[in-house]
C-alpha cells in the first residue's frame, strides 16, 4: 500500500501555500475516498484506477500501461483534457462527463469538497503555480445543470418530432455502429449529458452544435422520447 493519508497530507501542506484556490490539506483528507482505487505521489502505481500524477493539461485516458475503458479513451481522443473545469465535472458525476467510463464511483456532490480535491490533485502536477487558478472563476460555465431545467417535463410527442434529425446518426433501434446508442437512458442523465455538450464541457464538435440549437424544453422532450424507445 502506497502513501498513507498522513504522508500525503504532510506533502500537501508544503504545497498549500503555493495554491490559493482550494484547501489542499482538506483535499488530502477527502482523497481517502479515492484511495481504494487511486495512488498519487512519488512512486504511485496503478491500482483499480490509474495513478493520478501529472493530471493537469494531460489528455484524458492517456497513461500508457493502464487499461482504460473505451469511453474514456475516446473522450480523450476527441479532445478531453484534464483541467479544473473538466475534473470538477468528472468527480461530481463521472458518467455525466464520460459515458461508458469504468470509474464506478458515485461522485462528490459538494462543490467545496471538489474544489479542495482538485487543488490537492493540482499539487501533483508540474509547476502547480503556473496552472490557472481556481474553480469558479476559471470555469467558464458551471457544469451543474440547474434544478429547474432538470425538473422540466418533456413532451414525448414533440420529442419524436425533433428526433428525426438525431436519427440520421443515432439509429432508431439503438444499434451501436461507432455512434453511441441514446435510447433507454434515464431522462435526468440524458438531460445532463445534452447540457454538457451545450455548455461545451463535453468535447465533440458535432454534438456541441446539435445541442446548441436545442432549447431546454427541446432537450427535455428528446429525453422523454428516447427514454421509452
Ligand atoms: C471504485 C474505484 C474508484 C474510485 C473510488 C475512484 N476512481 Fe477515479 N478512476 C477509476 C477507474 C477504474 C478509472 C479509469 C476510468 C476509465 O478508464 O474509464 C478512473 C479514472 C480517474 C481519472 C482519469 C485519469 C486519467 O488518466 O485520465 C481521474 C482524474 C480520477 N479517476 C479521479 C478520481 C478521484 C479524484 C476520486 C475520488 C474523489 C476517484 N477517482 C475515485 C476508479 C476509481
Ligand atoms: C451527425 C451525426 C449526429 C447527429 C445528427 C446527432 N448526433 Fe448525437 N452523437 C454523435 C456522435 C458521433 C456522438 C459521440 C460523441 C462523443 O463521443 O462525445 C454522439 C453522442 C450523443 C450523446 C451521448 C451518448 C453517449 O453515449 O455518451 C447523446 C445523448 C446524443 N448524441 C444525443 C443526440 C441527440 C438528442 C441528437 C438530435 C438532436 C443527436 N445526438 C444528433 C453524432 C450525432
Amino acid at each position: 500500500m502506497k502513501p498513507a493519508v498522513s504522508v500525503v497530507a504532510s506533502i500537501a501542506l508544503c504545497v498549500s501555500m503555493a495554491s490559493q484556490a482550494g484547501d489542499v490539506e482538506r483535499g488530502a483528507q477527502l482523497f481517502s475516498q479515492c484511495q481504494s482505487c487511486h495512488a498519487i505521489g512519488e512512486g504511485a502505481e496503478h491500482k483499480v484506477g490509474p495513478h493520478l500524477n501529472e493530471l493537469f493539461g494531460r489528455q484524458a485516458g492517456s497513461i500508457e500501461g493502464f487499461g482504460y475503458s473505451e469511453g474514456l479513451t475516446t473522450a480523450g481522443v476527441n479532445g478531453l483534457l484534464w483541467d479544473a473545469e473538466h475534473l470538477d465535472a468528472y468527480i461530481e458525476n463521472p458518467v455525466s462527463l464520460v459515458t461508458g467510463t469504468s470509474m464506478m464511483f458515485a461522485g462528490v456532490s459538494d462543490a467545496t469538497d471538489r474544489e479542495d480535491l482538485i487543488s490537492f490533485l493540482r499539487a501533483y502536477s508540474a509547476n502547480p503555480r503556473d496552472i490557472p487558478e481556481s474553480l469558479p472563476t476559471m470555469a467558464p460555465q458551471d457544469p451543474d445543470v440547474d434544478p429547474s431545467i432538470l425538473a422540466l417535463q418533456g413532451d414525448p410527442e414533440y420529442g419524436e418530432y425533433l428526433s428525426s434529425e438525431c436519427k440520421t446518426c443515432h439509429l432508431a433501434d439503438g444499434a451501436d455502429r461507432g455512434i453511441p446508442s441514446i435510447v433507454g437512458w434515464p431522462e435526468k442523465q440524458f438531460v445532463i449529458v445534452m447540457h454538457a455538450y451545450k455548455n461545451k464541457t463535453r468535447p465533440h464538435n458535432v454534438m456541441q452544435m446539435m445541442a446548441a440549437a436545442l432549447s431546454d424544453e427541446d432537450i427535455a422532450a428528446l429525453a422523454a422520447y428516447f427514454k421509452d424507445k
